[in-house]
């Protein structure tokens, strides 16, 4: 039986210990490529099984890679792709970029913020939904633009936010 030091939560609420972190270093580090690298594949890859990198992982890729903790820490928080907590439900991305904010983008983000009631960067008490920044979904001539659940969604404007927020209430 683990105890609560041996053990981590995950997105999926599922435990997820130090040996399951281990294993899926070794799984996903790529064989042929430098320390450096390798880094980005592997956090990416990582991202994917867990749904976010959770601060517990670092030292399991640090070591992995002969780096220092530093070094994993550092890319972890200076890119954006990189969660450090597990998400919402759901995942409305909004684009920060310069042609998005030309079009309305930083009204469309006041707005986002308050029809779906949680802060740009956070994820909403209940769970349900993260809004997050993006900078650039290539769809720069018809934005402003998101990112839901994957689907791009172009021309936000004020009925469109409307119908994200109910989208994304369930
Ligand atoms: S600037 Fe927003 S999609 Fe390119």
């Amino acid at each position: 039986m683990r105890t609560d030091t041996e053990t981590e939560r995950s997105g999926a609420d599922e435990v997820v210990g130090p040996s399951a972190y281990t294993e899926a270093v070794a799984r996903f580090l790529p064989g042929d490529a430098d320390a450096r690298g390798a880094l980005l594949p592997l956090l990416h890859a990582l991202q994917d099984a867990f749904g976010y990198i959770d601060d517990a992982l670092v030292p399991h890729v640090a070591e992995a890679l002969n780096l220092s903790r530093a070094d994993v820490h550092g890319v972890v928080t200076f890119y954006h792709d990189f969660r450090r907590r597990p998400a919402g439900r759901h995942v409305v991305k909004l684009c920060r970029a310069e042609s998005c904010q030309a079009r309305g983008g930083r009204a469309i983000e006041q707005a986002a913020v308050e029809r779906l009631g949680v802060a740009m960067g956070a994820t909403s008490a209940d769970g349900r939904v993260t809004l997050e920044p993006v900078y650039c979904l290539g769809l720069c001539a018809i934005g402003p633009n998101a990112m839901v659940d994957g689907v791009p969604v172009s021309r936000i404007d004020g009925a469109k936010l409307d119908r994200l927020a109910a989208q994304v209430a369930a």
